[in-house]
C-alpha cells in the first residue's frame, strides 16, 4: 500500500509573516500520522519556514531548483543551496515554469536530476493543455514529458521522486479533473513506468493537481492510481488545506 502525499504549492504568495502563519497553522492542525505532507514555498520563505517545521511532521519544499550544480546563472538557486535549508522536495517542470519561463522537457529532466544528487526528491510535474487534451494528445503529451526523464535520469531515478499529474486546463481555474479523467491519466502513467520497471511503477507516489479543493478531495484520493495531490489556491488557507490533508 502506498503511503500518499499532500503537497502545498504557494506559488509566488504571501509575505514573510504570513508564510510563518500559515506554516504554524497547518502544523496546529496536523492530527493524525495518516500521510506525507509537505509545503513547497517561496525561495525567500524558506530559512523562516525551515525553523518553524524543524522536528515537525511538516516537511519542506522548494518550487523550482537550477538545471546546473554552481556558476554564473545569474539569480538560480541551486539544488546544494535548497539542502542546506532542509528542502525534502524540489517541483521541477511545473506548467507555469513551462509556459512563463521556458522550462523545456530536457531542463527541467536536468533539474531533477540535480535535485536527487543532493538527495531532494523531485516531484516531477506533467499534463496535457486543453488545447491537447481537445486533440487527443494527452498520453502523447505526458510520454514526451516522461520519456525526456528517463532518457536523462534513467528509469531507476524514480524510486526516489514523485510525480504530479496536473492538467494545464485544470491549474487555477477552477476546473477540476473528474475523478475518472485523472484515474485515466494517472493510470496511464504508472502503466507507462510499469512496461519499463514494475516496482518502481508500484512504489512511487502520484499526485493530482489542479483545483483540488476541500469538496473534491476525497472523491479523487479514493481512485486507485490517485497518491495524493499537489494543491496550488486552497493550500494557502490552513484549514482548507488540513481539509484536504484529512481526506486522504
Ligand atoms: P490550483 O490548486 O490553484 O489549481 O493549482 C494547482 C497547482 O498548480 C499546484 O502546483
Amino acid at each position: 500500500m502506498r503511503r500518499s502525499l499532500v503537497l502545498g504549492n504557494w506559488k509566488m504568495n504571501g509575505s514573510r509573516s504570513s508564510a510563518e502563519s500559515l506554516a504554524k497553522g497547518i502544523i496546529a492542525g496536523l492530527g493524525a500520522d495518516i500521510a506525507d505532507i509537505a509545503v513547497c514555498v517561496p525561495y525567500i520563505f524558506l530559512s523562516d519556514v525551515a525553523q518553524i517545521v524543524k522536528n515537525t511532521r511538516l516537511g519542506l519544499g522548494a518550487q523550482n531548483v537550477a538545471d546546473k550544480p554552481s556558476g554564473a546563472y545569474t539569480g538560480e538557486i541551486s539544488a546544494a543551496m535548497l539542502k542546506e535549508f532542509a528542502c525534502k522536495y524540489a517541483l521541477v517542470g511545473h506548467s507555469e515554469r513551462r509556459t512563463y519561463y521556458g522550462d523545456t522537457d530536457q531542463s527541467v529532466a536536468a533539474r531533477f536530476c540535480q535535485a536527487q544528487e543532493q538527495g531532494i526528491i523531485p516531484v516531477l510535474c506533467i499534463g496535457e493543455t486543453l488545447e491537447q487534451r481537445q486533440q487527443e494528445k494527452t498520453f502523447d503529451v505526458i510520454t514526451a514529458q516522461l520519456d525526456a526523464v528517463v532518457d536523462l535520469a534513467g528509469i531507476a531515478a524514480f524510486n526516489n521522486a514523485v510525480i504530479a499529474y496536473e492538467p494545464v486546463w485544470a491549474i487555477g481555474t477552477g476546473l477540476t479533473a473528474t475523478d475518472d479523467q485523472a484515474q485515466e491519466a494517472h493510470h496511464f502513467i504508472r502503466q507507462y513506468l510499469s512496461a519499463k520497471d514494475q516496482a518502481v511503477a508500484e512504489k512511487i507516489q502520484i499526485l493530482y493537481g489542479g483545483s483540488a479543493k476541500p469538496d473534491n478531495a476525497k472523491g479523487l484520493f479514493a481512485m486507485p492510481d490517485i497518491d495524493g495531490g499537489l494543491i496550488g489556491g486552497a493550500s494557502l488557507d490552513a484549514e482548507s488545506f488540513l481539509k484536504i490533508y484529512h481526506s486522504v
